[in-house]
């Protein structure tokens, strides 16, 4: 679908809903080594004078996501995961696995899609959600922004550097125009940066 007819539809469905992107990457850009492992994500970094992340705040602000989209990588993690005893990190809201392939389901709250993701956004996930987090990965991070589908991403920086990996964004063909709304950094040495992505919602992608 071409991105002025999925800027149409989005309006004319439910102008409240909104997309998120949100990953945690090392400063170099990565979210996973190229193999897939993120055994890099525990750090041990103190930043005296950071925020400290108090549980209670993290529980209610996850009961504010309404569903999860993920691709069928990110999934496949997440399950290698839960196998391993780490839990399942996406509670009991709604998950969207992309994928074009029969894949295990290992709870009720788990839904397979394929086909145009665009459509899939707009015209099944937008009415039905208010608040809509795309988790990765990189290919569709990717997928979403060049879709015109995002209203925002959040990226975490971890403390690391790691050389080489999977990209926050695979493989995007054009520029993003981003404004930044808000940083935070944390103890843990953790930076969490907020932006609005730009020409959505019929905003010029240059406006200050
Ligand atoms: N650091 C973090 O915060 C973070 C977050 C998430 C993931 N990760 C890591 O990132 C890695 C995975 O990222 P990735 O970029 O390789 O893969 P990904 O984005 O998780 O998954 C890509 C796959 O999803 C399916 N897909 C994508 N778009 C689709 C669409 N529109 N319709 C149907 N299927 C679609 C395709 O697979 P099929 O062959 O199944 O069709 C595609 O190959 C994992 O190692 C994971 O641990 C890290």
């Amino acid at each position: 679908m071409p991105l002025n007819r999925a800027l149409d539809v989005r309006a004319m469905t439910n102008p409240d809903s909104r997309v998120t992107i949100h990953m945690a990457a090392s400063l170099d850009g990565f979210i996973a080594r190229q193999d897939g492992r993120v055994d890099w994500l525990e750090t041990s970094d103190e930043f005296v004078g950071g925020d400290t992340l108090d549980p209670g705040f993290v529980e209610a602000f996850l009961k504010t996501i309404d569903c999860y989209v993920m691709g069928s990588r990110t999934y496949e993690t997440a399950l290698r995961f839960e196998a391993q005893g780490f839990g399942w990190s996406y509670g009991d809201k709604p998950t969207f696995v992309l994928t074009s392939r029969e894949l295990p389901r290992t709870r009720d709250n788990i839904e397979f899609h394929s086909g145009d993701l665009a459509q899939f956004v707009n015209g099944r996930l937008r009415p039905a959600f208010r608040s809509i987090w795309f988790v990765g990965g990189g290919v569709v991070s990717a997928e979403c922004l060049r879709l015109g589908l995002a209203d925002e991403v959040r990226y975490s920086i971890l403390p690391i550097l790691i050389g080489d990996g999977i990209q926050f964004f695979e493989k995007l063909d054009r520029d993003i125009a981003l404004h930044l709304t808000e940083v935070k950094a944390y103890n843990s040495g953790i930076v969490e940066l907020r932006y609005e992505v730009r020409g959505h919602r019929g905003e010029s992608p240059n406006a200050s």
